[in-house]
């Protein structure tokens, strides 16, 4: 029987894969911190209690040693994920986690056949885009005088001019926050050290994913469940910008269905891949959505605030991993019908979560335009 590891396996992401290799007949194991702003009463009833569950870091040493041993695949989803400014923290679990388990590979010749690491579509910072003048550019964040302006669309350095997204292809990655860098640092170490050791490796950079098990409690966990928090509480949605940023949302079991298909194809090996749903929505159009599903006629906030570090456009091209024969299967009704039932089975939102906003404020991570 194969032996499979699952980092971060009582998450959001690593307990549908949990389940998916139980059905294809692995064998499990998990580590996980069980990190607590992640999972505040500890490990999740759905993990399976027949599954062999070790809590630790994979920063640490011995007891990713330990959870390596016999293992034929690692599928690494663990990351610390967050907008708060504890920037090392990114980049000691993120990419010296990653670090670390290839150095346990080569040191102690663990016979290793496959390992997946979790990517970003993080890793492509403010994105890919077309001026019509220059051509493409690879922009920098938008400046803070910038969007002080409430010039919210990402601008040609050359003339000024607004440029036009493109779909985000692989090869360009340009990271800025310390998120994305340290999932770049993370994608670069695996595909690395996995080809320098014979190690097989691919990286798969989601999108947004959503469903069931998405952390409730996390502030990361983003646009669904603040939105859907909102609404369920009859609060005002607040809009950042002006609503008409982009984003690519992908359901969990499309996820999953990329994690197995690069499993079973050597064609994969050495190469970072997006999975995302290549469509974009904008912010606006997905609060409708929110609002329609709920049923609730709460209204939209467009107060003119940014949270630094966001990118205005961010839609994955997904042609590569299609070329291999994956193709997702949900649509964005499908993957918000699914989290509202999450929310509905786990008893709504947290009432506490529901400040996210106003800390984000009070840390300077959201700021008031001029
Ligand atoms: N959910 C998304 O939209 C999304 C998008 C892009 C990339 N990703 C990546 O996918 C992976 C899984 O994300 P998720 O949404 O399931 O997140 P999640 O927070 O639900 O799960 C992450 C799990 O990792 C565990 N963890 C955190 N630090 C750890 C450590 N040091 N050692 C061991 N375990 C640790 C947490 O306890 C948690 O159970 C991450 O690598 C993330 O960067 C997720």
């Amino acid at each position: 029987m194969t032996k499979v590891l699952v980092t971060g396996g009582a998450g959001f992401i690593g307990s549908h894969l949990v389940d998916r290799f139980l059905q294809e007949g692995f064998e499990v194991r998990v580590l996980d911190s069980l990190d607590p702003k992640v999972h505040p009463f500890g490990r999740p009833a759905y993990v399976p209690p027949t599954v062999e569950f070790i809590e630790g870091s994979v920063t640490d040493r011995e007891v990713l040693a330990h959870a390596l041993k016999g293992v034929d695949v690692v599928s690494h989803q663990a990351a610390y994920q967050d907008y708060m400014p504890d920037f090392s923290r990114f980049l000691n679990v993120n990419a010296v986690g990653t670090a670390l388990i290839y150095e346990l590979i080569v040191q102690e010749r663990l016979p290793v056949k496959k390992v997946i690491v979790a990517s970003s579509q993080a890793v492509y910072g403010e994105g890919q885009y077309d001026c019509t003048a220059h051509g493409f550019l690879l922009p920098t964040p938008r400046s803070q005088s910038q969007l002080t302006e409430r010039r919210w669309e990402v601008l040609c350095p050359r003339c000024t001019h607004p440029a036009r997204p493109r779909l985000l292809q692989e090869e360009h990655t340009n990271p800025y926050n310390q998120y994305a860098v340290s999932k770049l640092a993370q994608e670069k170490t695996a595909l690395g050290l996995g080809w320098i050791h014979g190690i097989p490796t691919v990286a798969l950079r989601y999108s947004v994913t959503q469903g069931p098990r998405q952390s409730l409690f996390n502030h990361y966990s983003g646009v669904c469940r603040i939105f859907v928090s909102g609404a369920l509480a009859g609060n005002p949605l607040i809009i950042y910008e002006d609503g008409q940023q982009t984003r690519d949302f992908v359901h969990i079991e499309d996820v999953v269905n990329a994690n197995m298909l690069v499993l079973q194809q050597d064609a994969a090996d050495a190469q970072a891949f997006n999975v995302g749903s290549g469509r974009a929505t904008s912010v606006l159009e997905y609060a409708r959505l929110v609002r329609e599903k709920t049923g609730t006629e709460v209204e939209f906030r467009i107060p003119a605030e940014y949270r630094t570090g966001d990118n205005r456009h961010s839609v994955s091209s997904i042609s590569k991993l299609q070329a291999l024969g994956w193709c997702p299967t949900h649509s964005l009704s499908d993957i918000l019908d699914d989290f509202l039932m999450w929310v509905e089975q786990s008893g709504g939102i947290p009432e506490k979560v529901q400040d996210a906003y106003s800390n984000m404020k009070q840390a300077g991570v959201v700021l008031a335009a001029g």
